[in-house]
């Protein structure tokens, strides 16, 4: 496998690598991403063969700035504008109305499209060194928690990446929030930027849980590991301690500590728990965890994304 720090050079070659329509994975700030040129109908294609992600699953477009985003907008709402000046470059997707004609491999069949303006210095020199947008989802096999290390991302996507940019950990540890801004700024996806901090731009969001599917990757099993994964309140954890096969994930306050137990932070540090889960989900079962129970932390901040992820991981 070719796995390189990025220096100038490997950053040329991914470039090159991207320019030529082969796969490069590369660290964000969210998680890591499996970078194809989004100009590129053949190289997005293969995105889905390596993923193994269903088509009607689209891509986010990865842009060096909202100027490039909003090139690929047919209109460029008053919503998108203060979201992008408040939170890019960083962990915040906007879906927007697509311009005509383009990049018409990326969501063929949607009259929308996703875009994110990356804040990590790796992402930003690739997509200034290749010239052009990055589609990229997570770098995992589709189903399995987002990689946060390259390793994690080798160990899922093995030889169909030709290069791989080791970037160290992701800060953030879990994905951007996706924020629907072409018509009432609707919230697709809990990530990176907590809902309080968006609704404070643009005022109260809505959440689409019912109806028809607007975030189409919101309807797959997502971000499990092999182990089976339960949600434990507080109260329920001394019940799990000590079976056999069993990992945890819990706070410095559930005073719970042993070879199997990650311990991110306290309750009330979403950050820390954002940064921890996937890493977390991943050792756990390569200690050959068959069950990995979660405490329950309070929904607030990052907190609610780390919620949702494993909510949907225990399903
Ligand atoms: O942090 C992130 O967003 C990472 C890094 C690599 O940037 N990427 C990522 O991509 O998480 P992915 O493909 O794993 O998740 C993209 C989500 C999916 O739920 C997808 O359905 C939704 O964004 N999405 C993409 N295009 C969309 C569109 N046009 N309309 C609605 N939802 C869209
Ligand atoms: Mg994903």
């Amino acid at each position: 496998m070719r796995v390189r720090p990025p220096d100038p050079a490997a950053l040329a070659e991914a470039a090159q690598l991207l320019r030529d329509g082969k796969l490069v994975v590369f660290p964000t700030e969210t998680v890591y991403g499996l970078g194809a040129n989004a100009l590129d109908a053949a190289a997005v294609r293969r995105v889905y063969e390596a993923k193994g992600r269903p088509a009607d699953n689209p891509l986010i477009v990865h842009c060096l700035n909202a100027g490039a985003a909003r090139t690929l907008a047919a209109r460029w709402p008053e919503g998108a504008s203060r979201l992008a000046a408040a939170f890019w470059p960083g962990p915040l997707t906007l879906v927007v109305a697509r311009a005509a004609g383009a990049l018409p491999a990326v969501a063929p069949d949607l009259p929308t499209l996703a875009v994110r303006v990356p804040g990590h210095p790796v992402a930003r020199a690739l997509l200034e060194a290749s010239g052009v947008p990055i589609a990229a989802p997570s770098a995992n096999r589709s189903g399995s928690p987002s990689p946060t290390r390259v390793a994690d991302a080798v160990e899922d996507l093995g030889k169909s990446v030709a290069l791989y940019l080791d970037g160290g950990p992701c800060v953030v540890g879990l994905e951007s929030t996706v924020v629907r801004v072409d018509g009432p700024p609707e919230l697709l996806r809990l990530g990176g930027i907590p809902r309080e901090a968006i609704e404070a731009i643009v005022g109260p969001l809505s959440f689409p849980r019912h109806g028809p599917v607007v975030s189409p990757g919101m309807k797959y099993r997502h971000y499990a590991p092999r182990a089976k994964v339960v949600v434990a309140p507080p109260g329920e954890l001394q019940a799990w301690w000590g079976k056999p096969g069993t990992g945890f994930v819990v706070s410095t306050e559930s005073g719970l500590a042993g070879p199997h137990a990650v311990v991110p932070g306290s309750r009330g540090d979403g950050k820390a728990w954002a940064h921890a889960l996937f890493s977390a989900l991943r050792d756990l079962d390569a200690a050959g965890c068959t069950v990995i129970v979660v405490e329950e932390i309070p929904s607030l901040g990052l907190g609610a994304a780390v919620m949702d992820r494993v909510r949907r991981a225990s399903q």
